[in-house]
């Protein structure tokens, strides 16, 4: 979508999370407000509309589709890649998804009952995944950058404590899986993210949240468990 400053802020709001959020630190109301333009909007706060659009801009060229060739790259920049783009994005998006589920609850968790329930569900998986990703930063991935480093190096490498690279690839597996149902579950409740008749903008924008960080998980779980893991088990077994 393009913007430009006679856009809604509203629709620049429920466009993607990073949108909404950066319109949220420059002071601009988008909920209540959200029928003004850019222009409009930014009177009063301390950001002129050129300078928001610019950032949108900047925002939309940092989040392009992700392109390089994991099948090929050497295993420590996709162990990068994945920290440094999903899990990173996962745990600024969780508190910030958490907060405007608050917000949305409190203001229409009366007539809309199933808030509670994704609230539950969103809660569980924001747990699991926070415990999910330090397990494979501070164990899984350091032993497969170290297979890459050894397979590049002197060839040898010390038996990890989990005895091969299978062990711990299991287990995240059965927790991507638990992850995948928690999403699926919350998809479910929310109508596949369609936002009620009477929906405010935050509730819209707690959709997209909500939409845009079960895509993101599709996308961190297949890098995973089709890419990064088969790979490290091939690369384990040539030290076998
Ligand atoms: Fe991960
Ligand atoms: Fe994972």
């Amino acid at each position: 979508m393009k913007f430009t400053t006679q856009t809604k802020v509203g629709d620049i709001a429920a466009s993607n999370p990073v949108a909404r959020q950066l319109l949220e630190d420059a002071g601009v109301d988008y909920c209540c407000g959200g029928g003004k333009s850019l222009h409009e909007a930014c009177h009063g706060t301390s950001t002129p509309a050129e300078e928001i659009l610019s950032r949108l801009e900047e925002n939309s060229r940092r989040t392009s589709p992700e392109d390089a060739n994991w099948t090929a790259a050497p295993l420590n920049e996709l162990t990068r890649h994945i920290r440094e783009k999903h899990h990173r994005y996962v745990r600024q998006a969780i508190p910030r998804t958490q907060a405007l589920l608050e917000k949305v609850a409190a203001k229409h968790g009366e007539n809309h009952k199933e808030l509670a329930e994704i609230e539950e569900a969103f809660a569980q998986l924001g747990r699991e995944m926070i415990m999910h990703m330090q397990k494979e930063e501070q164990i899984l991935f350091p032993y497969i950058d170290a297979l890459e480093q050894a397979a590049g190096g002197n060839g040898s490498i010390e038996p990890p404590f989990f005895q091969t690279v299978k062990n711990p690839i299991s287990a995240m597996m059965k927790e991507h899986d638990a992850a995948g149902d928690l999403a699926k579950q919350i998809r479910a409740l929310t109508g596949t993210y369609t936002a009620p008749a009477d929906a405010c903008t935050s509730y819209r924008a707690l959709y997209e949240e909500l939409k845009q960080l079960e895509a993101d998980l599709h996308q961190h779980v297949h890098l995973e468990n089709n890419i990064l893991f088969p790979r490290a088990v091939e690369k384990e077994s040539a030290f076998a």
